[in-house]
């Protein structure tokens, strides 16, 4: 018997402790002020959206191959004109800098040392220059928002082409911002305001504010200061005329690889693909947009069958363990995005938290793979994977 040597370090150990991804969000809640707790952890309306998607991939029932040689196991693959180390990258999430002050920053360090890619948003709180420099030898993804001002938006696009970003995802699944409840309800604000209710639940979260107060203030990257509500900010940037002619706009502009998020129906996968974009992700936005919209991961299988050969596809929504990343392979992705389960791991720790969110999926993609029988991520087909549902369609 030996005695295991004791860690000083509180966040390591804090960290170390965390086996899941709910495990660093139990922390994480735990260390942040409520309204950028919310912020993060809640979605649109009942939030029904989120926790379909997730019970979808709590639902996979496995099928494994027995007596193979699963001694090597190699987790990673091609995706748009690069390798990563993992079959998963970081989702872009706006604001993360309020979450915890490391934010984009963090991101892109934890994922460049994984070497997978980071992607930082239009909303995000450092500048396209700074997150290459956290991250410069690493990929950089940029996720456009087509703003009203086209001059600006495309402003943004060709600093990032300039710094090097190699892949351009347009997100349109925000034609307007989503009700999230949670933050009316906590009168959430940016930057967040000192009530005195902010204040009370503040006080037991002493180092968050430390944090917040003593290091370079929140400021966007691409937008100027702003002293509204999150959703009155979305209302103001965010243009509800952009159609499939812009994309085909934008596309011209980009040098890179473009995909477009937030695809959400078959036809519209195929309309996209018709424009001969590189790829698309199957997304409703983390249940943050329209609640009750279909669940991505029950759509993957018929939208493979559908422009599979043709784009490159990629899924979020829900995701909180590396078997369900493992899953969405089997059924046809190419790859996948994590948001909420890196920022949890954020909020939890900063970089160091965000280093364990991408051990903890790497480490049970890797059981889930040799558990079933397979050393490559090319070996995972859909017979490794039922679907099992609660909700089916009533026939029509
Ligand atoms: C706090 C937060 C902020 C987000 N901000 C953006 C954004 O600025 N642009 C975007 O395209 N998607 C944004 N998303 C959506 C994510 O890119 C991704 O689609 C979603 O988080 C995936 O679901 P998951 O959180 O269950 O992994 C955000 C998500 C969260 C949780």
């Amino acid at each position: 018997m030996r005695f295991k040597k004791p860690q000083l370090n509180a966040t390591r150990r804090r960290l170390d402790a965390a086996l899941t991804i709910e495990d660093l969000r139990a922390i994480a809640r735990r260390r942040t002020p409520r309204a950028a707790f919310d912020y993060t952890d809640g979605a649109a309306e009942e939030e029904l959206s989120i926790e379909r998607a997730r019970q979808a991939f709590r639902d996979i029932e496995f099928h494994p191959a027995i007596l193979r040689d699963v001694s090597k196991v190699d987790t990673s693959c091609a995706i748009l004109g690069g390798r990563s180390q993992l079959p998963f990258g970081i989702a872009p999430t706006g604001f993360t800098r309020m979450m915890q002050t490391e934010g984009e920053y963090a991101g892109a360090r934890a994922a460049g040392s994984a070497g997978i890619p980071f992607s930082l948003s239009t909303m995000g709180t450092a500048s396209i220059e700074d997150v290459k420099s956290a991250n410069p030898h690493g990929r950089n993804w940029f996720q456009l928002y087509m703003w009203k001002d086209r001059d600006r938006s495309m402003a943004l696009v060709e600093r990032a082409a300039k710094a090097g970003y190699d892949t351009m995802l347009v997100t349109v699944d925000v034609p307007v911002a989503g009700a999230r409840l949670r933050d009316k309800r906590n009168g959430m604000s940016i930057p967040p305001a000192l009530t005195a209710k902010t204040v009370l639940n503040a006080l037991p979260r002493p180092q968050w504010w430390i944090d917040f107060l003593t290091t370079e203030p929140l400021a966007f990257a691409s937008l100027d200061r702003w002293s509204g509500t999150v959703a009155e900010l979305l209302d103001t940037m965010f243009d509800p005329t952009v159609t499939f002619e812009d994309l085909a706009w934008i596309k011209e502009q980009w040098p890179g690889k473009l995909v477009v998020k937030g695809i959400q129906t078959v036809a519209d996968a195929k309309a996209v693909t018709d424009l001969g974009v590189d790829g698309i992700v199957l997304s409703n936005h983390g249940g943050r947009q329209l609640d009750r919209a279909p669940i991505p991961f029950h759509l993957l299988p018929s939208v493979v069958s559908e422009v599979g050969e043709d784009t490159e596809i990629l899924i979020d929504t829900g995701i909180m363990s590396g078997a369900d990343i493992v899953a969405s392979v089997a059924l046809g992705a190419r790859f996948t995005l994590i948001g909420r389960a890196y920022l949890y791991g954020l909020m939890a720790g900063g970089e160091a938290g965000v280093r364990r969110a991408i051990e903890i999926l790497s480490d049970q993609i890797e059981r889930t793979m040799r558990l079933l029988g397979v050393t490559s991520l090319d070996e995972l087909t859909p017979e490794h994977v039922t679907q099992l549902e609660r909700l089916t369609p009533r026939a029509r």
